[in-house]
């Protein structure tokens, strides 16, 4: 039973909300560790074929890691949790073969602006205030931020983020391409469930390739081109595309059996 999370199944789609509302649903040790078992259940459930994040409220996605959790902690003590978490969720959720949407539906600052980078699409509430402040606390991103900032609105907007430590609201997040939309609060989660719907229609096998074709082109080790192409031939190997193709040339919707 987790104690910091709300889960839901509906459907195809699994529902995980971050429950810490008297804390802006910060991060400490026990959060990380229930968001990494549910979403590595929900990502071995082959019923499951998108996963949203939220955090409940209407104030607060995450507003950071615990800082209450750190602040007596050392150069190793310090590494390490950087270390343990970015393997336990961050990478998890990144590298792992559902895709995962954020509906950011308030402050997601450090921590919590990490975890919706580390999603595959993001999501805003108008109220939505997003940001790096690590170094008004003498720190700088340490779940990958200072990597996953620059990809995704590029060098010099992130450096300037990172740099003053400030927030920025939906629109600017938007004008950014940090998130992909922005909807009124109260109609965030029924839009990211129809987009999540629209997603679990399609092949899951074929976007986990996706995903990792995606990735390995953000990967130093891995050849992005090279990684697509062997991907692109694994597809032909498996049922889905046998029924995506038979579908198109039936003239049916193709009603896909695969898993991630
Ligand atoms: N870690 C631990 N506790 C946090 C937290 C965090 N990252 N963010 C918020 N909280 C706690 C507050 O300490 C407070 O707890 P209390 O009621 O027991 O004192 C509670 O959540 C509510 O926060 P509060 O600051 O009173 O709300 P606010 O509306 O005045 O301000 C923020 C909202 C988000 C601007 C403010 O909470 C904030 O700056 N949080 C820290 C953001 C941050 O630096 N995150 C990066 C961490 S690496």
């Amino acid at each position: 039973m987790e104690s910091n999370l709300i889960t839901e199944i509906k459907g195809a789609i699994g529902i995980v909300a971050i429950n810490r509302p008297s804390k802006l649903n910060a991060l400490n040790k026990q959060v990380i560790e229930e968001l990494s078992r549910v979403i590595s259940g929900m990502q071995q459930n082959p019923e499951i074929r998108v996963i949203i994040l939220s955090g409940s409220g209407d104030k607060a996605f995450v507003a950071g890691a615990d800082i209450s959790e750190f602040s007596s902690f050392n150069t190793t003590q310090g590494a390490a949790l950087a270390a343990q978490g970015q393997a336990q969720l961050f990478d998890l959720i990144e590298q792992g073969p559902t895709p995962v949407i954020a509906a950011v539906n308030g402050y997601a600052l450090g921590g919590g602006l990490e975890l919706a980078m580390a999603c595959h699409i993001r999501l805003a509430s108008d109220n939505a205030k997003m940001g790096l402040p690590e170094v008004s606390l003498g720190l700088i991103p340490g779940y990958g931020g200072t990597q996953r900032l620059p990809q995704l609105i590029g060098k010099g907007r992130a450096n300037e983020l990172i740099f003053t430590a400030q927030m920025i609201g939906a629109q600017k997040a938007l004008d950014y391409g940090l998130v992909n939309q922005i909807v009124p609060l109260k109609q965030l989660m029924e839009t990211a469930e129809a987009l999540a719907q629209k997603i679990a229609l399609q092949s899951p096998t074929a976007i986990t390739a996706a995903i990792g074709a995606v990735n390995a082109g953000f990967d130093s080790a891995q050849n992005g081109y090279k990684a697509e192409i062997e991907a692109f031939g694994q597809c032909f190997g498996t049922a889905d595309f046998t029924e995506g193709t038979t579908a198109f040339l039936e003239k049916r919707k193709a009603a896909f059996k695969g898993s991630h």
